[in-house]
């Protein structure tokens, strides 16, 4: 396990990292309308710094309308999503625009106006002709003022695990068991809430699944009523599981995972890479290095716009050391979206399909007190509630690689990839309850393909 002292160099990096992760919380109905992107010329290459660029020498007059069709002012037809809460991509005219969502922070206090965005990137779609652009709506929205999640940052505590908690866990139900995790007690409150997810993973509102079409519905009964890439015909298709530590990292450890799998899957096994993750914690300019990120922006728009390297090549050190100039190969990604086309377009039955066809992808879920002390089962929150340990509920991005049914209970699991080392859980994995939205889990699946 991981023990540094990284609080410094988190909030040292911020002020670098200005395009990473954002508290701004703009839906779906703030972004929806008429907007102007005001264009930069396209002549920078894909390292541009937007932050200071006069935008002036290109308008694109967009309509992005339900649920996620773009049309430009000549007509052209494209393609939008928000991204979490945070900002949103727009794809039209062999083109992609991308933007945070404009906020000001003042401690926890953030003003989201969402009907501006921060300066973005735009590129076509082949990754040439970079741009910088800020966006305007054309309708002004009242800011809106939230608060951002706290962070157990002062918690230099360290965590004790709670005896009785587990025994009530293990009471209340028969589907999963909870256990102690000795080596968890040598971590500090702050450091496990970083393994959880981070500060700068939380998705506030989750949306609902979306109902299965009638033309998925039929879809999915061409696929297995079981199915685990870790065994099909005897070949497993999954990479080692490994230990983020104590950095709010999941959300590279699940984009790598998958681009690792899904390489494995194209190439009948034969191309077996490890991925870095520290390259993604130091260099992504779409997350926030050990604060957290969203595998949309990295296993799909960093892979994509930058590509990832071995792990031999920038070995992991789980803290947010600074970026710095590599030779090497770069494996990147084809396309990406979330499962359904756009945020809030998934559910139970897509995620199923998906997986059998393409490889296992990331998903988020919400991480309870009790989730820590999984030790194996079928998982579903209890309800119940440590009030030992400070805690605060975050969303955790993991690796879904199987989904079954328990033979005497009938209960429908999914099969996932944790990254906090093989000693938790069932080797370093877990199932969870299926079918249901547990935690929000089939709220936000992510589907990327890489180029083997
Ligand atoms: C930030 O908030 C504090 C009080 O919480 C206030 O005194 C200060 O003026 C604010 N700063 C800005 C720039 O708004
Ligand atoms: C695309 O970028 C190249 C330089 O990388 C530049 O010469 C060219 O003019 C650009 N094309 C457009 C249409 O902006
Ligand atoms: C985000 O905005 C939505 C709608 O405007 C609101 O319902 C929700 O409570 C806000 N979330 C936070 C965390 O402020
Ligand atoms: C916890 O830390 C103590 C002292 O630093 C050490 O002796 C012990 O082995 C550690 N336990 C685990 C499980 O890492
Ligand atoms: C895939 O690999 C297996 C095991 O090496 C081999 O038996 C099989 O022929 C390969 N399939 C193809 C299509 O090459």
């Amino acid at each position: 396990m991981f023990r540094f002292f990284i609080l410094f160099l988190i909030f040292s990096t911020c002020s670098v990292h200005i395009n990473g992760d954002t508290p701004a919380n703009c839906t779906y109905d703030d972004i929806r309308g008429s907007w102007t992107f005001f264009e930069t010329q396209r002549s920078f290459d894909r390292n541009v710094k937007c932050d200071n660029q006069a935008p002036g020498a290109n308008e694109v007059r967009l309509e992005l309308l339900f649920p996620d069709i773009a049309v430009d002012e000549f007509g052209n037809k494209g393609k939008w999503t928000i991204i979490y809460n945070q900002g949103f991509e727009v794809q039209i005219n062999y083109r992609k625009y991308f933007a945070f969502s404009a906020y000001k922070q003042n401690g926890s206090t953030v003003i989201s106006y969402c009907h501006r965005t921060l300066p973005g990137y735009a590129h076509d779609i082949l990754g040439n002709n970079w741009s910088c652009f800020t966006g305007r709506k054309q309708n002004q929205l009242q800011p809106k003022i939230s608060h951002s999640p706290p962070m157990l940052e002062s918690s230099e505590e360290l965590f004790r695990n709670d005896q009785d908690f587990i025994k009530q866990i293990n009471n209340v139900q028969k589907s999963w068991k909870a256990a102690v995790y000795p080596h968890f007690e040598n971590l500090s409150h702050r450091e496990l809430h970083l393994m959880r997810g981070g500060p700068r993973s939380r998705i506030m509102d989750p949306p609902k699944p979306r109902k299965a079409s009638s033309i998925v519905k039929r879809d999915v009964k061409t696929v297995p009523l079981e199915f685990d890439w870790r065994n099909v015909n005897g070949v497993n298709y999954v990479s080692p599981v490994r230990n983020q530590g104590a950095c709010g990292s999941c959300y590279a450890f699940s984009s790598v995972g998958m681009i690792e799998s899904r390489l494995k899957v194209q190439t009948n096994n034969t191309v077996n890479l490890q991925l870095s993750t520290q390259d993604i914690v130091s260099c992504s300019r779409y997350s926030q290095g050990c604060e957290g990120g969203f595998p949309y922006l990295v296993a799909g728009k960093y892979g994509q716009d930058y590509g990832f390297i071995q792990e031999k090549c920038d070995p992991y050190v789980g803290s947010d050391v600074p970026c710095h100039e590599k030779k090497c190969l770069r494996h990147y990604t084809a396309r990406y979206g979330y499962v359904g086309g756009f945020y809030g377009a998934c559910n139970e039955e897509l995620m199923m399909i998906e997986l059998v066809r393409n490889g296992p992808m990331s998903v988020s879920f919400e991480v309870y007190s009790d989730f820590q002390y999984y030790k194996s089962g079928i998982y579903h929150h209890t309800g119940l509630e440590s009030s030992f340990n400070p805690f605060e509920i975050t969303n955790h991005a993991v690796l879904l690689v199987g989904y079954g049914q328990d033979a005497s209970t009938g209960e429908k699991f999914w099969i996932v990839k944790n990254s906090w080392g093989e000693n938790w859980g069932e080797n370093g994995f877990f199932r969870i309850r299926k079918g249901t939205d547990e935690c929000s889990i089939e709220s936000i699946a992510v589907e990327a393909t890489p180029i083997p």
